[in-house]
């Protein structure tokens, strides 16, 4: 007789599930229960890990289940890649491509995290945005039983093989290729109780807000640019979405429209540069902080926050840059840390500052600190939960 994936993988969930559970990731019996039945592996027969060649670029080394050693692996506490961008993927030798990952099965802590942030219930249903592997999706039949989930992908191969492997230990949800941001594809005013989206939005999409109960809850990262990160909103019976940022921290890649590649960005030309003066917000201030990167991020809707590599010196800098060309960067390195070089308005620069000052007196605030709201009209809100101040991110 075979062994089956559950046995061969159960010594492996014992010491996933403790694990998560100490890490405060896993917090409820019945999350441990749906994690301990679910033999990751299954779902992750290959996958890239990321190494730097002997040429020293970074690139994505292609790993088997059946190479020595490698089960194990699948069930530690990290990201597995498992699609990297056709359009972007370069193959360097025969088991290593560069390119942008377009699916992975995410760290089993963070998707343990917004689970227990989703307070799902026997009986709910639930949309998943993001099939990807199927892992997530079978933890959720795990939990609800299969009627009750329904996760759709963008990529349609991604559904088969997903369909397959699900099938394959028992569960069979409704699964959908489509793009997740217009909700499930159904003519019905179907409704779900909880939806979770693990690829991330620019703003919560009217159509999760249509498709969820009044009462319902939405788990999502958002994307603001310079940083973003996950909400766990309330529906209302007007179609309003409010709550606030989450304890549990961790960001997803971009939904997209096109199953195969990313959207090209258009780079606007840097404005000349206009000036250096001293200042006291250094690099590593915006680096080792992410509530002060998300509360930038509402300071400077549709702002980018990049790597420059300064053509003539090749010093590194971490650079703001907004869509009219404006650009502020600090030096990673070097003497001169407490300057600031801009181009453009002088503004973005300002307004770092000033966002510093105001989270240093505000005592440092963590990102469960802040409130996020979507107004029915469109209206995307966030304020700072103990005093009310307000940032208007998105006009109605
Ligand atoms: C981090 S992976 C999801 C991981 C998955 N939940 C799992 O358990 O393996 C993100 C997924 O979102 C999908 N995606 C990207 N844009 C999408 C869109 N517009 N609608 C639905 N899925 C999308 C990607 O194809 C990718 O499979």
């Amino acid at each position: 007789m075979t062994e089956s994936a559950i046995d061969t993988a159960r010594p492996h969930l014992a010491v996933m599930v403790e694990e998560l559970t100490k890490a405060g990731a896993i917090r409820t019996p019945e999350w441990a229960e749906a994690f301990a039945a679910v033999p990751r592996h299954v779902f992750v027969p290959r996958w890239y890990e990321q190494e730097t060649n002997d040429q020293g670029i970074a690139v994505w080394r292609m790993q088997h289940l059946a190479h020595e050693g490698r089960l194990v692996r699948v069930y530690r506490d990290t990201t597995l890649v498992t699609a990297l961008d056709p359009d972007t993927a370069e193959k360097v030798d025969e088991t290593a491509w560069t390119g942008i990952p377009t699916s992975s099965s995410t760290l089993p802590s963070l998707m343990a995290g917004m689970l227990e942030d989703l307070a799902v219930d026997d009986g709910h249903r639930v949309l998943e945005i993001g099939t990807g592997t199927g892992y997530n999706a079978a933890l959720l039949c795990a939990r609800l039983g299969e009627q009750r989930v329904h996760s759709v992908d963008v990529d349609a191969d991604l559904i088969d093989t997903a369909r397959r492997r699900l099938s394959s230990i028992g569960y069979e949800p409704h699964l959908a290729p489509a793009d997740g941001r217009n909700g499930y594809p159904t003519e019905d005013r179907f409704r779900f109780h909880r939806v979770i989206a693990t690829c991330s939005v620019p703003d919560i999409p009217r159509s999760w807000i249509a498709q969820t109960h009044p009462g319902g809850l939405i788990v999502a990262d958002v994307d603001l640019g310079i940083e973003g990160g996950l909400v766990c909103l309330t529906v209302d019976a007007e179609h309003s979405a409010y709550g606030q940022f989450t304890t549990t921290g961790g960001r997803f890649m971009a939904a997209r429209g096109d199953a195969r590649t990313y959207p090209r960005r258009e780079r606007t030309p840097y404005a000349d540069e206009a000036g250096t003066r001293p200042t006291n917000v250094t690099a590593a201030d915006i680096r080792a902080h992410y509530p002060f990167r998300l509360l930038l991020a509402f300071h400077l809707p549709g702002a980018e926050l990049v790597y420059h590599s300064d053509e003539t010196t090749g010093t590194m800098s971490l650079q703001l840059q907004q869509s009219d060309g404006s650009w502020a960067r600090v030096p990673l390195a070097g003497d001169r840390l407490d300057t600031v070089t801009y181009g453009g308005s002088p503004e973005i620069w300002q307004q770092v500052e000033a966002a510093w000052e105001w989270w240093n007196d505000a005592d440092r605030p963590g990102q469960d600190q802040f409130g996020y709201a979507r107004e029915p009209d469109g209206h995307v809100a966030v304020w700072h939960l103990p005093d009310g101040r307000r940032w208007d991110l998105r006009p109605a």
